[in-house]
Formats: structure tokens, sequence, C-alpha cells
């Protein structure tokens, strides 16, 4: 898996979030779970709004400002992804537009987590009361 610890945000929920996504990511493109591709890519499309339901949540409670700069990255890269997926469905070139999307959620991923995940985490980590 792509994953590295140099991703963790350090919001355990988000990080343990994020990482499934990395292993559906891989599982899309695993030849051996080939037969899975239609379902997992239907697991990984729910999953990601799911998740970005919750980061937004946590956005909200913590009243992070940049909250709507943050929740525009997020739909965007929805409109692309389902976008991507009709794709999928309409080709005959399945395992191209298959690799396509692998590397595209990976990639926005990475970017998305250092960049912005990041932000937001310093910021939540940085409101926590200090433990007793
Ligand atoms: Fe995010």
């Amino acid at each position: 898996m792509l994953w590295s610890k140099s991703l963790e945000t350090g919001i355990p929920k988000i990080d343990e979030q994020h990482k499934e996504l990395f292993r559906q990511a891989d599982v899309l493109v695993d030849q051996s779970k080939a037969d899975r591709v239609e379902s997992t890519l239907n697991f990984l499309k729910d999953y990601v709004a799911k998740h970005f339901s919750d980061e937004e949540a946590f956005h909200r409670s913590s009243n992070y400002p940049k909250a709507d700069a943050h929740k525009k990255l997020h739909i965007e890269f929805t409109g692309g992804l389902k976008k991507k997926v009709e794709e999928f469905q309409k080709s005959t070139n399945k395992s191209s537009i298959i690799l396509t999307i692998n590397s595209m959620v990976i990639n926005w991923l990475k970017e998305h987590i250092m960049r912005h995940d990041k932000e937001f985490a310093t910021y939540y980590i940085q409101k926590q009361p200090p433990r007793p």
C-alpha cells in the first residue's frame, strides 16, 4: 500500500478513514480481485462520501475558519470521481480507466492530506484542551 506514516494527521478517526481509502484504491487494481471491481468502485464512492461528511462535521464542530474552502475541494473531487465512474461504466477499455481512477484517488488524497487535512489537524489539535 502507498500509505506512509508521513500522511498521518494525528486525528485517529481521520487517519483510519484515509488508510481505508488507500486500501480500497489498491483493491481496485488488484488483479486477483478483478471480479470485484464494480462493487469496490461503489464502495469507494460511498466511503469517500462518508469520509468527507465526517471530516466536514469535524470542521464545523471546531469552528474551522477554512471549512467552506475545504468543503469545496471535497465537492470538486467527488464530481471528478463521479465522472470517471460513469466513464468506466460506458467504456470498453475498463482496465485502463481503473488504473486512472486508482492514481487519481491516491494522488489527490496524498496532496490533499499533506496540505489541507494537515492544516486542519494542526488547528484542531491546538484547540483541544490540554490533557490532565
Ligand atoms: Fe479533506
